[in-house]
């Protein structure tokens, strides 16, 4: 069994089964959900797990209890992959308080509807005595739901959704320092989770101070120097920029649209663009595309014309991008139709209904495909995005 602290022990479960996180988010590492169990004079659990691997955490909590009754069971996020678990451990634990917000009772009793709970409301600077020390509780409203609330034993934060990251722990790492790449998954995950809720996320990190150790619902524990990783949450919250760059986006029917993007990518290569990434919008991951959009400042979007509209696939992308809340970046489009090209003009209309969203260049138009007399104006449009 691991131990986080001589006093906290690790209860979660790896799930390396699972196809689809939140059924649309593929984790080829897998998924971990987080689970704590802090003994102190009194015993607290820290969340439950997805019911899916409900089995192996009551093994794990039997396992770390060794006997003794818990007190308190801490639910900071009432999502099911966290609260999967609360009746099953309510009916085994009858005396043991359910420590949540009040939406988050509210929240316990619809997903359980049939199920009596034991309750106690906490809020925003509320101390609960563990004998030793105390969990205090901070809310945290929209990191990821309203009812959410992180606690902080001692220099310990309980971070729920936050500090994230998809990959199970027996293959991303258990502590952050055996995990050498953890911004790629954690970036993922943070903005296609938690992306929309960049102020609430600001909020959250303007209350928790400077702990020594963050243990999240989901990937490693994260402890050592936190400075990154804090450092990174402020970026991706404020929508700031992570990584100079232009991110080249493209959904091409034939490819005829595709060759038009990649040549404009090598464009930018030639002119001194510090770093380019690339994603087809018809076959690559849709987090991964919402995740690089998000990195870099800077978009060059290149979509064909379909059904005298805009190619499904890009659709789809600017659509996700705005209910993602998507803002303060720089775009450049290029559109590709063979007799009524319309996809520059509903992109446009997409892009301006975001905020702070700024259309740089002429739109490049292309007539079925690239052809030579083309080239300048892909040029000027790789430099104006530049600019
Ligand atoms: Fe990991 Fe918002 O649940």
């Amino acid at each position: 069994m691991r131990k986080i602290t001589e006093k906290i022990k690790y209860i979660g479960v790896d799930d390396d089964e699972l196809d689809l996180f939140e059924s649309q988010y593929v984790v080829p590492e897998g998924m971990a959900y987080n689970s704590y169990l802090i003994e102190d004079e009194k015993i607290a659990v820290m969340d439950t797990v997805d019911a899916r691997c409900g089995e192996a955490w009551l093994r794990n909590l039997e396992e770390a209890l060794q006997g003794r009754k818990p007190d308190y069971l801490v639910m900071h996020h009432i999502e099911p992959d966290h609260s999967g678990m609360a009746a099953a451990f309510s009916e085994r634990y009858p005396d043991a308080v359910i420590l949540a917000s009040a939406m988050g009772v509210r929240f316990l009793g619809q997903f359980a509807p049939d199920t009596t709970f034991r309750t106690q409301v906490v809020k925003e600077g509320d101390t609960v005595s563990l004998g030793a020390g105390e969990l205090r509780f901070l809310s945290a409203p929209m990191v990821h739901w309203p009812e959410v609330m992180v606690s902080q034993y001692g220099q310990v934060l309980f971070s729920a959704d936050a500090f994230g990251k998809f990959g199970s722990l027996g293959k991303c790492g258990f502590f952050i320092d055996e995990d050498d790449d953890w911004a790629c998954e954690a970036r993922r995950y943070y903005f296609n989770i938690c992306g929309k809720y960049g102020s609430q996320v600001q909020a959250l990190l303007k209350k928790v101070g400077a702990p020594e150790v963050i243990c999240p619902l989901h990937g490693p524990i994260l402890r050592g120097d936190l400075s990154e990783y804090l450092n990174l949450y402020n970026i991706w919250s404020s929508y700031g920029v992570e990584t100079e760059g232009v991110f080249v986006a493209y959904a091409s029917i034939h490819g005829c649209t595709k060759e038009a993007a990649l040549r404009l990518a090598e464009m930018l290569r030639e002119q001194g663009c510090p770093k380019v990434a690339v994603a087809d919008l018809t076959r690559d991951d849709m987090a991964e595309a919402v995740e690089d959009a998000f990195r870099y400042g800077r978009m060059v979007l290149a979509a064909s014309t379909y059904d005298a509209g805009l190619f499904t696939p890009a659709w789809n992308f600017l659509h996700t991008l705005q209910v993602k809340g998507w803002c303060k970046k720089k775009v450049a489009l290029i559109e590709n139709g063979t007799w009524a090209p319309m996809a520059a003009k509903v992109m446009t209309e997409m892009l301006t209904a975001m905020k702070d969203i700024e259309i740089v260049g002429t739109p490049v138009s292309l007539r079925s495909r690239m052809k030579a007399s083309d080239v300048p104006a892909l040029e000027a449009l790789a430099r104006a995005i530049q600019e």
